[in-house]
């Protein structure tokens, strides 16, 4: 796993068991189906998982601001789940964690990344379609809450993406890092 990454005031690092509580919190107050604590307590000894959160080390107060679970299954990258605590979304930080988890599992072989979506998160779907994700089918009625259906999407070339770029534009506007 590629070391933490401090941008602008973020800092996006390995995700811990001290962390656990704070990100099933942030999961709750982003998700109707949210996953259990417990879910989160495996995804530390899953193997395949790689999991990080963002937070400001100049404002510990504030808690976890973001936090990216993915499975590297061979060579594709599995989104499984993403949130951005709701005061500070539209600041570019999901897109930041993204490319920050996703460069760094292409240093361990990833090639292609994929994901499941509802088919009502505009905000995720403007997310994954400014990374150039693109619908490749439907689960119809995937969501037990309201079966909502869900959009499977597919970054087919994680070299296709400029990540660098996004994490050099989100330090330029953000102040250094
Ligand atoms: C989806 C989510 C993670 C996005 O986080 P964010 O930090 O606000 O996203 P960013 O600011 O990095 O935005 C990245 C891109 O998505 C687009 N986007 C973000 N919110 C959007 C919205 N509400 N409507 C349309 N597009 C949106 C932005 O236009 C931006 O593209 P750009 O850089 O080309 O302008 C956040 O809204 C969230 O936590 N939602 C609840 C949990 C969730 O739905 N997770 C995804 C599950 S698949």
């Amino acid at each position: 796993m590629m070391p933490e990454l401090e941008i602008g005031p973020l800092r996006i690092r390995p995700m811990t068991k001290e962390d656990i509580a704070e990100v099933t919190r942030l999961d709750q107050e982003s998700f109707s189906l949210p996953w259990p604590e417990r879910a989160f307590e495996n995804e530390l000894f899953n193997q395949m998982a790689r999991a990080w959160v963002v937070d400001q080390p100049a404002n510990p107060e504030i808690g976890l601001i973001g936090s990216l679970i993915l499975w590297l299954i061979i060579d594709e990258a599995h989104i499984a789940t993403i949130a951005v605590d709701k005061n500070f979304r539209n600041q570019g930080i999901a897109k930041v964690l993204l490319a920050h988890a996703l460069l760094s599992v292409r240093e361990e072989g990833a090639i292609c990344s994929l994901l499941e979506v509802r088919r009502s998160n505009t905000a995720a779907l403007g997310l994954y379609q400014s990374l150039g994700f693109y619908q490749v089918g439907t689960r119809k009625g995937y969501y037990s809450d309201n079966h909502e259906d869900a959009l499977l999407m597919n970054l087919d070339d994680l070299d296709s993406v400029d990540w660098q770029a996004i994490l050099h534009l989100y330090s330029q506007r953000h102040g250094g890092g």
